[in-house]
């Protein structure tokens, strides 16, 4: 689904399908030439990260594993806590391995704070991060993220598996909504 089909629903488009393509085979780039001579495990967060997953891991040149987890974290609203609960944990024992995890959005930090606990206490040779997205608060948290995406403002944005109550995660550019949807 493309912005211009539902183009009502919809206040900016912040990045187009082709600009995020174009950014994302940089980022591949770079986790390439950081990675060479290791096979990296990339771990994907369900729901949201699954188009950056899939596009992501098809420009590395190098092979690589997958592995998903699901989280859920506990929080009022749209407010996250940073207390997650894990609904699909890795089929992969990631002890010694050079683990990548790869992310849709950060927003406050607090859901990958506590994933990177978890993931570290399995003693991988490596663990780094990677979003397609990054809002304000996160980078004033100091979250250590080594490939960044597109650092975006502080709007709710829905697209390339970012959603809004389900819906959205389809379309392939990243936009803000028009207020009517969500009022
Ligand atoms: C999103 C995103 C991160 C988290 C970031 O997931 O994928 O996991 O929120 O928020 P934080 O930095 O404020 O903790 P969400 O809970 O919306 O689930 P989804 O991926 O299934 O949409």
């Amino acid at each position: 689904m493309d912005d211009t089909q539902i183009a009502g629903d919809l206040s900016r488009v912040l990045f187009t399908s082709e600009q995020i393509a174009e950014r994302m085979a940089e980022v591949a780039a770079q986790i390439d030439a950081d990675y060479r001579g290791k096979e990296l495990l990339l771990v994907g967060v369900l729901n949201g990260a699954v188009m950056v997953m899939a596009d992501l891991s098809r420009e590395l040149t190098s092979h690589c594993r997958m592995d998903w987890m699901a989280i859920s974290s506990y929080g009022s609203g749209t407010q996250s806590s940073g207390v997650v609960r894990i609904l699909k944990d890795l089929n992969t024992d990631i002890s010694g391995m050079h683990v990548l995890v790869v992310e849709d959005i950060i927003d406050t930090g607090l859901t990958l704070s506590y994933l990177i606990g978890n993931l570290m206490s399995r003693n991988p040779a490596s663990l780094k991060v990677m979003t397609a997205f990054r809002k304000p608060e996160a980078a004033r948290n100091a979250v250590d993220v080594a490939y960044v995406g597109f650092d975006i403002p502080s709007e709710f944005v829905v697209g390339y598996g970012l959603d809004y109550d389900g819906h959205y995660r389809n379309l392939t550019s990243v936009a803000t909504l028009a207020p009517h949807i969500y009022s």
